[in-house]
């Protein structure tokens, strides 16, 4: 595939999904009382304000590549973009991160006040999962084994063993001086999971078997942990404007990251390693769109 070809695609479905989303909030919106409504306008906040649509877009391709429809792994990238805008709402919180900053806009506590934003984080989270578990009863009429088996993944993925418990890892880790290894198992967490639960939902709504399921889970890890080293490689030499986020900010925090036990060097060494490891499990789905999203991490500036 021509590299235009995959930008068209890719600019194609950012579009879709930006109105899918936004659909998602606005339809409840209009019945809701105005307090509701206000909590739904700080989720959309986060929602709509952009950001890569990388997580929707390994799903919807992983889907194609084991020979689904796009369109049947809909259900999924929505879900997925609604937990990552929920994760970087409560990251960004006073008692986690506390920035102000995020996707180029003030972070959602600073325009909602803290106590909305987190209600807007737990809002996105079961959103994502209604989301996901009423591709059942809508017009995609997923098998239902198939549609359960999605929804285990993601909360795998990002509950206490994923996603939260890598959070959990960061914040024990701040002013630590943990080892490396400890570092990655941290960044495969917090990063690594939920992008390995992409590639597995859209798999897995693409109808594959649970072998493949497996592969693709394990290749997605390792293109979120090629993702979180290559994030904090930014946060010390990447663009505030371009990424939309403050850098700078580990250091000020005392956090832990590759970037304080290895060279930027190095890291980058390690950031092509562990996408080579993830290409490689993939090749034999001759995927052009996975190989390019898994890709575009190497050498990323946003
Ligand atoms: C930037 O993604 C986000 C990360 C590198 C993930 C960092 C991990 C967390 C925020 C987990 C936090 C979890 C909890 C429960 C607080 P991106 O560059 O794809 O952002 P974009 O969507 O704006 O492009
Ligand atoms: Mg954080």
């Amino acid at each position: 595939m021509e590299q235009s070809e995959l930008a068209a695609w890719r600019e194609g479905w950012v579009k879709r999904l930006n109105e899918e989303l936004s659909e998602a909030i606005k339809k409840p919106m209009a019945d809701e009382p105005p307090e509701v409504g206000q909590l739904l306008s700080a989720m959309n906040y986060t929602l709509e304000s952009g950001g890569k649509r990388l997580r929707a877009l390994l799903v919807l391709a992983a889907a194609e590549a084991v020979g689904g429809q796009e369109q049947w792994a809909l259900p999924g990238a929505l879900a997925v973009e609604m937990i990552h805008a929920y994760s970087l709402i409560h990251d960004d919180l006073p008692a986690l991160d506390n920035d102000d900053l995020r996707r180029g806009r003030p972070t959602c506590h600073l325009v909602y006040g803290e106590a909305l934003a987190i209600l807007a984080g737990d809002a996105l989270q079961a959103l994502a999962f209604e989301t996901l578990a009423s591709a059942l009863l809508g017009d995609l009429a997923e098998p239902t084994s198939r549609v359960s088996q999605a929804l285990l993944i993601l909360a795998k993925a990002i509950g206490p063993l994923g996603m939260v418990g890598g959070q959990a890892m960061d914040l024990a880790f701040e002013g630590a001086r943990p080892e490396l290894t400890q570092i990655i198992t941290m960044e495969s967490k917090k990063t690594g999971f939920l992008m390995g639960s992409c590639l597995a939902l859209g798999a897995t709504l693409g109808g594959a078997d649970q072998k493949t399921i497996s592969a693709f889970e394990s290749s997605g890890r390792l293109a979120g942990l090629a993702f979180q080293i290559s994030d904090d490689q930014l946060n010390v030499t990447g663009d505030a404007q371009l990424m939309g986020k403050n850098v700078g900010t580990d250091a000020q925090k005392a956090k832990a990251s590759v970037t304080t036990l290895i060279s930027q060097e190095q890291a980058s060494e390690q950031v092509s390693l562990y996408i080579k490891r993830a290409m490689s499990g993939l090749r034999p789905f001759n995927s052009p769109k996975l190989e390019w999203l898994i890709g575009s991490i190497f050498g990323r500036s946003s």
